[in-house]
């Protein structure tokens, strides 16, 4: 094993210093975090991660699922052995370690296959988690929506019944979690078998009534002429801290609508007067496992339908560029383009930066064209966020549209129903008798005012 030294992170220098980790949280044991890498590995793309950066990536997701990591390694392979991925000699060495450590949890940052898995947690006598499995369990502790929830619990159950020739697999959700870790020790292969395809029975039905539910939340939505501002980014980004931070002395009553509906959807009004809906949306991660894609597009239905997508990024973080590009990758699949004009960048957590670097960061930030701003916050200590709300504030004056109705004074119908379609700027009495009224209105209600008052004469865009 090769150990990181480069990196604060490493939890190394803890074993030697004989501190323990995980002081922020009760850990769930006490692990050993393993970057598999084959010696004649393809060449990388300059944005890919290499081995060591991968390597902190699996530390920091290890420790996001509050395991205690006592030491962390790079490991080099020549070729892959079927049996055990590693070869006898590094599979004996690390048994040691984990002697030497205390250690009962192993995490491989990489795919294993159900074979690897058992062999190896039979000769460490650890449980061994691999990347999916990692990853499964992150996403079942942060899944915010009860959609969400279901379709990680899905993914994490057919992940399990794929691998049901393991020792210690069980059903237990624990911590949770979906019980990955620790619980009870001997698998009753039938039964849970059996009582996994029943649940993933009884998933697949709830999954279709959430479905139906959220179709007509969206729908609901729609007719409500507030756009979305969609909240993306890496895990750990500062998507949530931003929500708060966006939300709190701003909160309506009529949020209560969407709050116990789904806790990631919040109203809220700008200084100049525009009410917008907040959406909070599961972090991204590089190398998703399959199953989970469905479960994050999911999620991400949001986010091609929003009117204004905020790209929280952690600037304070070693990999920010490439955590921004796994990020936008994403994004393109969802034909959202980086010159998309709905994109603003958020770089986030600027005040863990020292001041050259804090300036430096400021004034690419500074340089950013009007098409692309990149506005430099701390969603902890409230800075900049004022000039977040200024550049969505002008995003969607952008994206608004002036109109000028005619109607009848008498038509106090119309009236209420233009107040609650677009932004009334005036109204003035005209010679003619009629009653000329100038509305602003977002793309899509302009459509609808268009519709209603196919009259209406429209300005261009502000
Ligand atoms: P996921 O749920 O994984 O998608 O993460 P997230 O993007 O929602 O991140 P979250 O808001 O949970 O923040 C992650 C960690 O970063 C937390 O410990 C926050 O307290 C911290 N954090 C967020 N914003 C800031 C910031 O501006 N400065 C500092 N120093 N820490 C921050």
């Amino acid at each position: 094993m090769e150990p990181r030294s480069r990196d604060t992170r490493s939890a190394l220098s803890d074993v030697a210093s004989g501190q323990r980790e995980g002081a922020a949280g009760p850990a769930t044991g006490r692990a050993l975090v393993l970057e598999p890498v084959l010696r004649r590995a393809p060449s990388q793309h300059a944005a890919e991660r290499t081995p060591a950066e991968k390597l902190d990536e699996a530390v920091g997701l290890a420790r996001g699922i509050d395991l205690d990591v006592a030491q962390a390694g790079v490991v080099t392979l020549n070729a892959a052995r079927p049996a055990t991925l590693l070869g006898k000699g590094k599979v004996d060495e690390i048994a040691g370690v984990l002697r030497t450590l205390e250690a009962g949890i192993v995490v491989v940052d990489g795919a294993l296959t159900p074979v690897q898995q058992r062999n190896l947690e039979q000769a460490w006598n650890a449980k061994v988690i691999d990347r999916t499995g990692l990853i499964l369990e992150i996403f079942g502790r942060r899944a915010r929506t009860r959609e969400g929830a279901l379709q990680v619990e899905h993914a994490h159950l057919t992940y399990q019944k794929s691998r049901l020739v393991r020792t210690w697999t069980h059903l237990e959700r624990q911590r949770g979690g979906f019980g990955f870790l620790g619980g009870p020790g001997e698998t009753q292969l039938e039964a849970d078998r059996r009582m996994i395809e029943e649940r993933l029975a009884k998933i697949d039905s709830e999954l279709a009534k959430v479905k139906r539910t959220r179709a007509l939340h969206r729908e609901s939505r729609r007719r409500v002429p507030y756009p979305i501002v969609a909240l993306v980014g890496y895990t750990n980004a500062g998507k949530s801290t931003l929500f708060n931070r966006m939300t709190q002395a701003r909160v309506l009553s009529a949020d209560m609508l969407f709050a116990t509906l789904d806790p990631t959807l919040r109203a809220l009004d700008l200084p100049h007067g525009n009410r917008i809906i907040l959406s909070d949306t599961v972090g991204f991660i590089s190398d998703l496992p399959t199953m989970l894609v469905a479960a994050f597009r999911a999620t991400l239905e949001e986010v091609i339908e929003a009117d204004v997508i905020l790209h929280v990024r952690d600037v304070s973080h070693d990999e920010t560029e490439a955590q921004s590009h796994d990020v936008r990758r994403v994004l393109g699949e969802l034909g959202i383009e980086a010159s998309d004009p709905r994109l603003i960048e958020v770089w986030n957590k600027i005040d863990r930066l020292d001041s050259n670097e804090r300036m430096r960061v400021f004034n690419l930030a500074e340089r950013s064209s009007d098409r692309h701003p990149q506005v430099t916050v701390s969603a902890l200590t409230g800075e900049g966020i004022d000039r977040l709300v200024i550049a969505i504030e002008e995003r969607l004056a952008k994206k608004r549209q002036m109109l000028h109705v005619s109607l009848d004074p008498s038509d106090g119908a119309g009236l209420s129903w233009l107040y609650r379609h677009s932004e009334v700027l005036s109204r003035e009495m005209k010679e003619d008798g009629r009653l000329a009224v100038n509305v602003r209105a977002d793309a899509k209600n302009a459509e609808l005012v268009k519709h209603k008052y196919p009259e209406a004469i429209e300005d261009k865009p502000d």
